[in-house]
């Protein structure tokens, strides 16, 4: 049996801008897949928070670089939910170790591809397939797919390269299927935050408190997890829906190069 709400799939959503996206996509009337790989209670309080938008969650445990994992939980997303309108890739493991290109191990940067780059190609191809497959049953349906990408993608920095070459390499996915979705009039783009108030980035508050007052970017200010959800909102709230294949750098300004 089919959910009537629409369902959307966000990946790492127990904490940081995946709890901010699935909260957020739950306020616009989604039923949610809360993907997490640890923290089981983190997940389970963004899964109350998408009930508190009187939607329904299912949390969904995968690690994301496992085709078991992503298997299994398609086929629980099925059998829930019985539809897929939106995935969210947004799930990536932060650099771990803060290591010199000259001296970065294989190992990490496996582990990195890995969950950065090889997780989404292959979760994005599976529900690709599932959502031509809804497009045939169903040729009004809304389908979108969204990527959280990263200022890394174009910006070197020399301690955690494996990193920026994920980010690099989920460009080129979404310009892949954009290409491949078209016919079947799904649109893919991407979102490329600038420096947002997470656990991933807590370490380095000092740091960016510093850069921001000395002026790295236009705006003097971190970004909120909510500002990426609400860009990923927009993207699947049929306002673009000509844009696929597209970026949008939400950073404050970092992108611009300034004299
Ligand atoms: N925080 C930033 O400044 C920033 C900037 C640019 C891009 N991003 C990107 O935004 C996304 C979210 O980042 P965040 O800051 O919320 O990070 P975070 O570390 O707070 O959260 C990452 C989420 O991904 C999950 N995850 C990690 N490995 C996984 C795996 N193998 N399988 C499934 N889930 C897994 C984690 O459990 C967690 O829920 C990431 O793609 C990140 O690269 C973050």
């Amino acid at each position: 049996m089919s959910s009537n709400s629409p369902v959307a799939l966000v990946t790492g959503a127990s904490r940081g801008i995946g709890r901010a996206i699935a909260v957020e996509l739950a306020s616009a009337g989604y039923d949610i897949v809360v993907n997490f790989v640890s923290q089981a209670e983190a997940a389970e309080e963004t899964a109350a928070l998408v009930a508190r938008e009187g939607r329904e969650a299912l949390v969904a445990q995968a690690d994301i670089s496992s085709a078991e994992d992503r298997a299994n939980m398609i086929e629980e997303t099925r059998s829930r939910f019985g539809r897929i309108d939106v995935l969210v890739n947004n799930a990536a493991l932060a650099p771990r170790e803060r290591v010199d290109l000259l001296e970065s191990s294989e190992e990490h940067y496996d582990r990195t591809l890995d969950v950065n780059l090889k997780g989404p190609f292959f979760l994005t191809q599976s529900v690709a397939g599932w959502m031509v497959e809804e497009r045939q049953a169903d040729p009004g349906r809304k389908l979108y797919i969204v990527n959280i990408s990263s200022l890394s993608e174009y910006t070197s920095s020399v301690l955690r390269g494996d990193y920026c070459l994920a980010k690099a390499g989920l460009g080129m996915l979404t310009s892949l299927f954009a290409d491949r979705l078209g016919e079947h009039d799904i649109p893919v783009n991407e979102i490329r935050p600038g420096i947002i108030a997470t656990d991933m980035t807590a370490g380095a508050k000092e740091k960016y408190d510093k850069l921001f007052a000395e002026g790295l970017t236009p705006f003097k200010r971190w970004g909120q997890p909510e500002d990426v959800a609400r860009a990923v909102r927009a993207l699947v709230g049929g306002d673009f829906d000509f844009a696929t294949g597209a970026a949008i750098d939400l950073d404050g300004g970092f992108h611009l190069h300034r004299l």
